[in-house]
C-alpha cells in the first residue's frame, strides 16, 4: 500500500438507513469464466432482469472497465489481479451504495476471487460466484470477437484458455452449464442471488 497516514471518515448513515430510504439493498454477482462462454451476456440479462423487478443494477464488464478505470491494465498475471482487485473494490462501493453490481470478468486466479469475495464478507456485503463452464474448445467455436483464432495464429499472446491459465473456481456458488439457454441462466443466477440474500452469516 502507498497510501499511507490516510484515516477512514466514517458518515453519518448506516446501512439500515441506506437501505430504508432507497427501498434496495445491494450485493454483487461475479461471473467467472473464458473469453466467450457468455459472462458478458448473462450480465446484461441479469442486469435487466433485476432492473425491471424495479432493483438498481449495474454491470462491471471486464471489456468495458478496460476502456476507462482499467485502461492502463494488460494481460500479465499482475495487470489481471489489479484487474480484478479494483473491480472487486468498485463493486463493494456498488453494493454498499444499495445497487447490486453485475460483474463480468475473466478474473483467471482463484486468489483473486477470494480476495473479492473477502472484501465483500469483510464488508458484510452478499457475493455470489458464478462460474460460465463453457470449455475453451466450446468458447473458440464461438469465437464471438476473433481473438481464439488471433490466439491460435499467434497475432495475440498470453490468451486465457490457449496460452495464459485459467483456474477453475473450486466451489463457485453457481455454475451455469453451456448450452444453458439465457432466460434459464439468467433466472439461476437471480435465484442464487435472491437465496444468498436471505441466508445467515455471509452467503
Ligand atoms: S481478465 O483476465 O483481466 O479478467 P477481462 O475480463 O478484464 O480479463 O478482459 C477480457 C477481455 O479482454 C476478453 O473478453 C477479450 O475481449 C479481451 N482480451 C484481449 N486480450 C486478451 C488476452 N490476452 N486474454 C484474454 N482476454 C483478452
Amino acid at each position: 500500500m502507498a497510501s499511507i497516514n490516510v484515516t477512514w471518515h466514517p458518515g453519518q448513515v448506516t446501512r439500515d438507513e441506506r437501505t430504508k430510504a432507497l427501498g434496495a439493498r445491494g450485493a454483487t454477482v461475479w461471473l467467472t469464466g473464458l473469453s466467450g462462454s457468455g459472462k458478458s451476456t448473462v450480465a446484461a440479462g441479469v442486469e435487466q432482469h433485476l432492473v425491471k423487478q424495479g432493483r438498481s443494477a449495474y454491470r462491471l464488464d471486464g471489456d468495458n472497465l478496460r476502456t476507462g478505470l482499467n485502461g492502463d491494465l494488460g494481460f500479465s498475471r499482475a495487470a489481471r489481479e489489479e484487474n480484478a482487485r479494483r473491480a472487486a473494490e468498485v463493486a463493494c462501493l456498488f453494493a454498499d451504495a444499495g445497487v447490486v453490481a453485475v460483474v463480468a470478468l475473466i478474473s483467471p486466479y482463484a486468489e483473486s476471487r477470494l480476495q473479492a469475495r473477502l472484501a465483500h464478507e469483510r464488508a458484510g456485503l452478499v457475493f455470489v460466484e458464478v462460474y460460465m463452464a463453457a470449455q475453451v474448445d466450446v468458447c473458440s467455436r464461438r469465437d464471438p470477437k476473433g481473438l481464439y483464432a488471433k490466439a491460435s495464429s499467434g497475432e495475440i499472446g498470453s490468451f486465457t484458455g490457449v496460452d495464459d491459465p485459467y483456474e477453475v473456481p473450486d466451489a463457485p456458488d453457481l455454475v451455469i452449464e453451456p448450452g444453458t439457454g439465457l432466460a434459464d441462466a439468467v433466472e439461476a443466477v437471480v435465484a442464487e442471488l435472491n437465496r444468498a440474500e436471505v441466508a445467515p452469516g455471509p452467503n
